[in-house]
């Protein structure tokens, strides 16, 4: 899947401007910070295909990549914290619930979990609108290189005792660090086995 080339397609800022829904489609979600766009460019090996940074709402479209003609893969902004406007964050917000609980071909959703915090309050939200919109998600956590395996235990367990409340959500986690490489085969395989 990610031999190809990826491509960047385009940014969307309204549901008018979705492409059209035919083909495969992947998401990562999470809060603003929590690593999405690094995640994209690790499982591309392009570093900066996604624009990532260390302010918190760096992503305000959702952006669409073509991953060799056969999937979307899709970058969104963060929820929660963000550095900008609060009538932008709301725009930004609404678009974002819009197209989680209105995507068709929405095969499945990555809800990225910083390990040094595990599942909070507005990741269980965003749950909680995938189960209501059916759409099967995923919990990757992210930054395990900032942690020791105490912190990750706890975390782990935290987001684990979330994820059990979720119909929508599969048992098992991803755990990957973009910075040194950690689980990423292992999360394309799981993209590439999506169709
Ligand atoms: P928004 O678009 O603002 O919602 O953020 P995002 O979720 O796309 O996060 P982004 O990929 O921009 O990364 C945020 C910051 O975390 C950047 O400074 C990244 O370099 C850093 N970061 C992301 N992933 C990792 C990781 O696995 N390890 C470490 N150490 N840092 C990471
Ligand atoms: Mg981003």
């Amino acid at each position: 899947l990610f031999a190809g080339e990826v491509e960047f397609l385009k940014g969307v800022v309204a549901m008018s401007g979705l492409p059209p829904a035919d083909r495969a489609e992947v998401c990562f979600a999470g809060r603003s910070n929590v690593g999405k766009s690094s995640l994209i460019n690790a499982l591309t090996g392009r570093k900066a295909l996604a624009r990532a940074s260390n302010t918190p709402g760096r992503t305000q479209e959702i952006n669409f990549f073509t991953a060799a003609d056969s999937h979307y893969v899709v970058d969104l902004p963060g929820y929660g914290f963000a550095n900008a406007p609060v009538a932008v964050v709301e725009k930004w917000q609404r678009l974002l619930k819009q197209y989680l609980s209105g995507r068709p071909t929405l095969r499945r959703a990555f809800v990225l979990i910083d390990a040094r915090h595990g599942a909070k309050k507005v990741d269980e939200e965003i749950m909680s609108l995938l189960d209501r919109s059916a759409v099967p998600f995923q919990a990757v956590m992210t930054k395990i290189d900032k942690v020791n395996k105490t912190e990750l235990e706890r975390s782990l367990a935290v987001t684990r005792e979330t994820l059990a409340r979720h119909p929508a959500a599969y048992p098992e986690l991803v755990l990957t660090s973009s910075e040194k490489g950690d689980g990423i085969e292992t999360l394309r395989a799981i993209i590439a086995g999506l169709s």
